[in-house]
């Protein structure tokens, strides 16, 4: 196993992430682990993650220096590369210029083991304000660029790499080669990780920690608490009560669909609440999107809090948490880049304890584990969708009459997309109905009627999205079903912007 030393980049996951995709077990840890906690671990390397911080900062995260002394291979990458730098003696030193985006380096030391093989030029992801000025004793310059001279240090005795640019990032063109001879040639690991051991560890962890308590989940619908009960339910049975809420604002059938999968084969105890109702009324006449935001959040833990009291000896709440939540809502050591979406929304007063088997898994991850878990491929491959349902696709006041002309043209959209074998390439993709109404003629009458916009894009991680380049006949086959089936309809647009300018959803 390879750990990673979290120094608060936002790519420290990415890192572990690679290092699994080459099928060697990696995880992610606080940097304040002792040497002694490293060698129970007994890491075959280590890598130094990224961070924000400068080396020089009062209360710079920093590193057990009996660490360094372990005789263990590691890789420090950007702040890593630094911390590593300063901690054996090599100088460190702000740069003129924080230097952020594409760069050219130049390996100097073709035969080192991280570069070997590759071409001499190559493009590299930069973004950093400190540089290493002088290497420490036993170490060597291997490559360099013209704003970071020093943009990679050896010392192949120790087995002591720094890097100065993120080879964990896909804008780094050699990144995974230069991680693979990291992992293989210079650490020597072998290849037998897989989602199977993760699910037995997993078991084992959540059988010990709960012991024979009782654990509540939250079901929404989607992939990642779908995922969470089914392995809850693998590791604990029926000390696993769920509380599916039909909040209103689901797709066509999908309410359905997920007691029939989950209830029906995979046997989880499911209390089926339906709140349609409660919801509606209380968005009655709301149009601002963040307010309905707040709105369909609170209403959802109150119902979900009444359930809960009723239900006697829970000790453990457990949430479908990925680690991209975590990321992007700042909870770990990355800064906040974003914090909207799950996580952070729990009452205070609620007393339970957290389970979140997901957290160290990325969303693709999370899919392969469900299909691991024998899930259905409809369910497992569900896309994205969000907490606040079709009530942020309904652009403005939600009515029920509104909310059925998007759950009716979503259906048609998600079949034409299934029948053109287009579910896995488009990442998301959805309508919306934006309120406004335009003329159309139909017969031998003139309309008055509703737009609806599709919106669907590709992406890796939702944070930035292309619009999906889906092919005409595809459209056009769309559009028609959309306005001769959906009655109020009779204007159908293709939403062709990226993201960033524009979000995904519209609202
Ligand atoms: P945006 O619109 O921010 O969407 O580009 C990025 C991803 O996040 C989803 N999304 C949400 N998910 N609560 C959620 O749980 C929300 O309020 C919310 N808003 C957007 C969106 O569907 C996309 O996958």
């Amino acid at each position: 196993k390879i750990i990673v030393l979290d120094y608060g980049s936002q790519y420290n996951q990415l890192i572990t992430r690679r290092i699994r995709e080459f099928g060697v077990y990696s995880e992610l840890l606080p940097n304040t682990i002792t040497a002694a906690e490293v060698k129970a671990i007994a890491p075959k390397g280590i890598i130094f993650s990224g961070g924000p911080m400068s080396v020089y900062d009062e209360n710079a995260f920093s590193v057990d220096p009996e660490i360094l002394e372990l005789g263990i291979p590691i890789l420090g990458i950007c702040y890593g590369m630094q911390l590593l730098a300063y901690k054996l003696g090599g100088k460190v030193e702000s740069a003129d210029n924080r230097e952020y985006g594409k760069a050219q380096i130049e390996v100097t030391d073709p035969e080192n083991a991280l570069f070997k093989g590759l071409p001499q030029e190559q493009t590299v992801w930069m973004s950093h304000g400190d540089l290493v000025k002088a290497v420490p004793a036993g170490c060597h310059v291997v490559a360099t660029s013209k704003n970071a001279p020093i943009s990679a240090f050896a010392d192949d005795q120790r087995k002591i790499y720094g890097i100065q640019f993120h080879a964990e990032v896909r804008n780094t063109e050699y990144g995974n080669d230069i991680l693979r001879h990291f992992t293989f040639d210079v650490v020597g690991a072998t290849a037998n990780w897989s989602m199977t051991d993760f699910i037995d560890q997993q078991i084992a962890q959540i059988r010990a920690t709960v012991g024979n308590k009782k654990v509540l989940l939250g079901l929404s619908g989607g992939v990642d608490s779908s995922v969470v009960g089914v392995l809850l339910h693998k590791a604990i049975g029926d000390q696993l009560t769920s509380i599916f809420v039909d909040h209103g604002l689901l797709r066509k059938g999908e309410a359905d669909q997920v007691m029939a999968s989950l209830e029906g084969k995979f046997g989880l105890n499911i209390i089926k609440v339906d709140a349609r109702e409660r919801f509606l009324s209380k968005l009655q006449g709301v149009s601002d999107p963040e307010q309905k935001r707040k709105i369909i959040g609170k209403e959802f833990i109150e119902v979900f809090d009444d359930e809960a009291t009723k239900l006697n000896g829970i000790d453990f709440l457990a949430q479908g948490t990925l680690y991209t939540d975590v990321i992007e809502s700042g909870t770990s050591t990355a800064q906040t880049i974003k914090s909207h979406h799950n996580v952070g929304g729990l009452p205070e007063d609620m007393q339970f304890q957290l389970i979140e088997p997901l957290r160290t898994l990325f969303k693709d991850e999370v899919r392969d584990l469900g299909e691991k878990l024998g899930m259905p491929s409809d369910l497992v491959w569900r896309q994205p969708f969000p907490g606040p349902g079709l009530g942020i696709r309904v652009i403005g006041e939600v009515t029920e009459d509104k909310l059925a002309i998007v759950r009716d043209s979503d259906l048609i959209l998600r079949e034409e997309i299934k029948n053109a074998g287009l579910e896995r390439e488009v990442w998301q993709y959805f309508t919306v109905l934006p309120g406004i109404r335009s003329v159309g003629v139909m017969g031998d009458g003139r309309t008055y009627d509703y737009t609806i916009g599709i919106r669907a894009v590709t992406s890796i991680d939702g944070m930035t999205a292309d619009f999906a380049k889906i092919p005409w006949d595809v459209l056009q086959k769309i559009s028609v079903r959309i306005v001769n089936e959906v009655v109020h309809v009779n204007r159908v647009v293709y939403d062709i912007t990226s993201k960033p300018p524009a979000t995904i959803e519209w609202e």
